[in-house]
């Protein structure tokens, strides 16, 4: 098939056009690398011994998308493309509901026009906001997200819901992301966000290579096992083999909502303590304050994945830590 990955050159489309390229679908990226580098595009190279035609282009340039449209016949659109800082979200809603909102809906017009009507979407477990209960079923109310990244996620998936009332020929996947940590086996790929990193397994990463100190936790009195926070970990190419299974299914027009994790959760303290068996190296740590906005619970029930389209992580997670630490020595 041929396909278009919007953000392709980030941390989960570059893997998931590994695996796209393996199967043997033609993949083309578009991004405006405002949070990744066009080396990447190299990187998928060498892996698959197949190089992606790379557009660095904006999903807010319709006259961009249309001359890739036009050019390559794009079958189906893989969209990655999106701001994802929960905290800058905060300080800039302006920004992230213009570049995920307005630029999915540019995209979405320019598909329509070319009469491509095959679309998958990353959502995210944010959705949910403060769920009532573990493990979060699809089912679930979505709602009360904290922040405007989480809030675009919401109502994008609204907005492609209603597309699909409008035009029963779009076909729709909305997929669900827990926390996807870890990086490719070749250590070419990975997270590798500019900065100092928000989220928890990067700062990791740093602190066992020794550029940052020590990790702080934040908050140790939640009512958990252990008191501090419980997430679905995901390695990152068990999330991106969920949207070659979605892709392989999605022969019929409608809207699907699949859950993408593990169906297990792991406290920070149980992930520094995989990581420290993975790699033999101890991250010093303090107990800090609650990061507000964090909920105490976030994992997943992944069983309508496993039951409809026949896709199950499989990795442990102290393989999710090997590649992680395996990339950030590499990198
Ligand atoms: P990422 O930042 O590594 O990748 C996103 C890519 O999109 C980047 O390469 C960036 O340069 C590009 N991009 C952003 N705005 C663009 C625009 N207007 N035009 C063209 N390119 C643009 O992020 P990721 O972790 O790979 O996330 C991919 C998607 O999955 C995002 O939509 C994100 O919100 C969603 N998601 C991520 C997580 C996570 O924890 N990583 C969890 C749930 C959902
Ligand atoms: C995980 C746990 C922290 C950093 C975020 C987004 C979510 C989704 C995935 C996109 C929490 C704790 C973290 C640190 C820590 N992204 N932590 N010290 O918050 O579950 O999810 O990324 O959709 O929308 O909110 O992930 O990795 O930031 O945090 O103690 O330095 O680690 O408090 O309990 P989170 P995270």
């Amino acid at each position: 098939m041929r396909i278009l990955v919007t953000g392709g050159t980030g941390y989960i489309g570059s893997h998931t056009c590994v695996q796209l390229l393996e199967r043997g679908d033609e993949v083309v990226i578009v991004d405006n690398l405002s949070n990744s580098k066009e080396i990447v595009v190299s990187s998928i190279e060498k892996i698959t011994g197949k190089r992606p035609v790379f557009y660095r282009a904006d999903i807010l340039d319709r006259e961009a998308l249309d001359t890739i449209f036009t050019t390559h016949g794009i079958e189906a659109v893989i969209h990655f493309a999106g701001l994802k800082a929960v905290g800058e979200s905060v300080s800039k809603p302006l920004e992230y509901y213009h570049n995920n909102i307005t630029g999915t809906l540019t995209l979405l017009d320019v598909m329509r026009e070319h009469n491509c009507f095959k679309l998958v979407f990353s959502s995210s477990a944010t959705v949910y906001g403060t769920p009532a209960s573990v493990p979060i079923r699809e089912d679930f109310p979505t709602g009360g997200t904290t922040n405007p990244y989480g809030t675009t996620k919401l109502y994008l998936e609204r907005i492609l819901s209603d597309l699909f009332v409008s035009d029963d020929r779009w076909s729709i996947a909305l997929l669900r992301y827990f926390n996807p940590i870890g990086a490719h086996e070749s250590c070419l790929i990975g997270d590798n966000p500019n900065g100092i990193p928000n989220n928890l397994m990067p700062y990791v990463t740093r602190v066992a290579k020794g550029t940052l100190p020590q990790l702080s936790i934040y908050g140790n009195d939640y009512p958990t096992h252990d008191g501090t926070g419980v997430r679905d970990f995901i390695h990152v190419e068990d999330l991106a083999a969920g949207h070659i299974a979605v892709l392989n299914h999605m022969t019929d027009a409608g809207v699907r909502v699949y859950n993408l994790g593990t169906g297990v959760g792991y406290s920070v303290l149980d992930l520094v303590a995989a990581f420290e068996r993975a790699t033999g190296i101890k991250i010093p740590y303090r107990i800090a304050d609650r990061r507000p906005g964090d909920i105490a619970e976030c994992w997943s029930d992944p069983s309508k994945a496993e039951r409809e389209l026949g896709w199950k992580a499989q990795r442990t997670l102290e393989e999710m830590c090997r590649s992680a630490w395996n990339f950030e020595k590499a990198n």
